[in-house]
């Protein structure tokens, strides 16, 4: 079993490399990557070595530093590196498609190259610079979406979640684990229902992991199962974190949160989203808009490399649901709980 330390950071600029934890090897071990270039970067996005809307928005940054550095290399004048710098950046915003935060740490990257009028190495320096406040303020929101979501945690509340959206979805802390987290802290009778989260299975390999090392009680259910315990009255509130929300509300998150947010309503059951700002997605008007990522068909068919169905089966493997605004209940975000109307609520919280 991996050794995991909810302090570590998942993911950190040293020097001149990122360093993360590779998730492709949880719960089995826990292994640092280096990552010295940008297509290394592409690529760690794009397997999910690094995975979670906030950490691959944070891995997207250090990618358009690591693309810099390579560039500087070359012997291009200021206009050629900036040039080909601003392509290097779109591509590895391209990476994986839904998660809005890889977009919108890139964008941040773009904005201090094309409106630098330093030479290259101080604009490489600049990058350096912003990719490590990004992982500074990540774990800041997260623990102030943590502190306002406690607010709304009944005592001894048993809070169901799906996918991974914890310190290992984040540079630390986590959203809806931060929630988890911050409740605990107040009252340690708090525990969690742990969704398995086919195919990837980041609820079992990863969530069941990092609460567990944290000694916050878990109990993994397997993705169908929500709605009996939800019956039995042994839910009191569901949390998940998002990967782009549109501005009416709707929000993306893991395969599978869709039916967790039907089931929550039909039984009375509070569901909530937390989510940094940097995951909402004003350029939308709704959830019809996100881009869902189609994903390999081997997640289906195999598991640890064994193949699960009928040879030749068909498969469709959609990375992604979108939970419509109607299902959820607040979304709590560093600026406070946002509550429905929420095109009203997203518009205060992005001017306060
Ligand atoms: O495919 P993944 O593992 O990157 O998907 C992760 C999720 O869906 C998370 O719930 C979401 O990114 C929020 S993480 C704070």
């Amino acid at each position: 079993m991996a050794e995991f330390n909810s302090k570590i950071r998942t993911i950190e600029w040293i020097d001149n490399y990122s360093r993360m934890v590779d998730q492709t090897k949880f719960p089995y071990e826990f292994e640092y990557v280096n990552i010295t270039n940008g297509q290394d970067m592409f690529d760690a996005i794009k397997t999910m070595i690094v995975r979670g809307a906030p950490a691959i928005g944070i891995a997207g940054a250090h990618g358009v530093v690591l693309f810099a550095q390579e560039l500087a290399k070359q012997n291009l004048s200021k206009n050629e590196f900036v040039k080909k710098l601003i392509e290097k950046a779109d591509y590895m915003a391209s990476a994986r498609p839904t998660a809005v935060n890889l977009m919108w740490a890139v964008q941040k990257q773009k904005e201090i190259i094309k409106n630098s009028n330093d030479n290259i190495p101080t604009i490489i320096e600049k990058l350096k610079i912003n990719g490590k406040k990004l992982e500074n303020e990540d774990i800041e929101i997260n623990k102030k979406i943590g502190n306002y979501g406690a607010e709304v945690v009944p005592k001894g509340a048993t809070i169901l979640t799906h996918c991974n959206a914890g310190a290992l979805a984040t540079v630390g802390y986590g959203t809806a684990l931060g929630v988890v987290r911050s409740a605990f802290a107040n009252d340690p009778t708090v525990q969690v229902f742990a969704d398995e989260t086919r195919p990837r299975q980041q609820g079992a390999r990863i969530t069941t992991l990092e609460l567990t090392m944290d000694g916050i009680p878990v109990t993994l259910i397997t993705d169908g199962m929500c709605s009996y315990f939800m019956k039995k009255g042994m839910i009191d509130m569901v949390c998940v974190g998002a990967d782009r929300i549109a501005a009416n509300g709707d929000a993306a998150n893991k395969i599978g949160t869709y039916t967790v947010a039907i089931c929550a309503k039909y039984h009375n059951i509070p569901f909530y989203i937390a989510a940094p700002l940097s995951t909402i997605d004003r350029n939308i008007k709704s959830g019809d808009e996100i881009i869902i990522e189609e994903r390999s068909h081997d997640e289906v068919t195999h598991i640890n490399g064994k193949p699960i169905c009928a040879d030749g089966v068909n498969i469709i493997n959609p990375g992604f649901d979108v939970t419509p605004h109607e299902l959820i209940t607040g979304i709590i975000t560093e600026k406070g709980i946002l509550k429905p109307d929420y095109k009203k609520s997203i518009e205060e919280a992005f001017n306060k």
